[in-house]
């Protein structure tokens, strides 16, 4: 029977940016279940940006707590039961959760644990993304709020990443021509080559200028993920009747002081145009609905599901700091076993 239990805490909380530093590995004893405790094996977890936020002091709001400084590091994963004295759960279910990085979880089970189902013929790592928060941020944004059409120009920030990659190829499937934002003119290559990104943009360089030339009519619809500067920018070239979908703001998650709002709001009014966010989690009784159809799609070809996958606590931290550098293409996703 294993005795310990690896854990990646939070050794000192990033300024900016996070860096490896910000990491560290840790050994600390396997603990069996209570009564009403369940013990854990994480086969995955999942790298999320948003998470960025309560590693800061004092983030602490009505969505999560601020994490402590040498505790295991919080995210998404997903796991086997391997002990349970927990009446809800058996040994073997498959859960997603919110609990740690860290190979076993010993947990009570209260807070944000679904069930994975087994109806689904695919590997497991596709719960973190297609089929888990950002393959279904992708579905609902874009279905629910976007709304694209043919003719539409449909422009998605961090558009190679977990939630982009989808989202603009599901604007592509119904019938809009995308063009997506990233850095570097590699990964501009990239999109347009893996997800069928018909022109991209790169964050690096002058993007007013690629912004004129590649959406010359105006922005339709404006997939939001990163917000800060390139959002004002956007916001200077949108039509009329546009939808700005607001999924994220990676550009703001490691500001150490508050950014700036967009300036130029008025465009909204001038082009009869809106902005709307929305929270995926919050919908969980319609993932089974978009889990359906974005793996018909990729079942007959129109979907490509592309994942950033590294291997073992010890690359977890690492493969954190990849998404602030934008060396991802597809979900960030670290296997632990399985
Ligand atoms: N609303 C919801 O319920 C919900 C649910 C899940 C996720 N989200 C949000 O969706 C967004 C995307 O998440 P994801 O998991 O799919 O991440 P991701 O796109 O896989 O990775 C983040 C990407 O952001 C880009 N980036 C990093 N720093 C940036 C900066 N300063 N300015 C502009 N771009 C930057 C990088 O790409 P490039 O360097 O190539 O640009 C990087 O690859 C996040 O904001 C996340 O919080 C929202």
């Amino acid at each position: 029977m294993k005795q310990s239990n690896r854990a990646t805490v939070l050794a000192s909380r990033p300024r900016g940016i996070p860096v490896p530093g910000n990491f560290a590995v840790v050994d600390r004893p396997l603990v069996q279940p209570s009564p009403g405790q369940v013990l854990i094996q994480n086969l995955f977890i999942s790298l999320d940006a948003g998470f960025r936020h309560w590693m800061d002091e004092g983030s602490s709001d009505h969505i999560l707590p601020e994490m402590p400084i040498g505790e295991p590091v919080m995210g998404l994963t997903l796991g086997r039961v391997v002990a349970s004295q927990h009446p809800g759960f058996a040994e073997g279910d498959l859960l997603m959760a919110r609990l740690a990085w860290e190979e076993y979880s010993l947990t009570d089970a209260t807070d944000f644990f679904v069930k994975v189902p087994d109806q689904y013929d695919c590997p497991l790592s596709y719960h973190m993304g297609i089929l888990g928060d950002t393959g279904m941020s992708a579905y609902f944004g874009m279905t629910d709020i976007a709304k694209p059409r043919p003719g539409d120009t449909v422009l998605v920030s961090a558009a190679g990443g977990a939630v982009g990659s989808i989202a603009g190829q599901v604007a592509k499937i119904a019938g809009a021509r995308t063009v997506g934002i990233v850095s570097g003119a590699a990964k501009c290559q990239q999109i347009i080559e893996q997800f069928g990104y018909d022109a991209a943009i790169d964050r690096t360089g002058d993007v007013a200028r690629q912004l004129a030339q590649t959406c010359p009519d105006g922005v339709n619809v404006y997939f939001d993920n990163v917000s800060g500067p390139l959002l004002e920018q956007v916001l200077n070239n949108i039509a009329v009747g546009a939808r700005i979908v607001l999924c994220g703001a990676v550009a703001t998650y490691s500001a150490t002081e508050l950014l700036p709002g967009p300036s130029n709001l008025f465009n909204l009014v001038t082009n009869q145009a809106r902005m709307e966010g929305f929270m995926t989690h919050l919908q969980h009784d319609r993932y089974p609905e978009a889990r359906s159809q974005l793996l018909a799609w990729v079942a007959d070809g129109r979907l490509r599901n592309m994942e950033y996958l590294l291997d073992g606590i010890e690359n977890v931290g690492l493969a954190f700091c990849h998404l602030f550098e934008g060396r991802n293409l597809g979900k960030t996703v670290v296997r632990l076993a399985g």
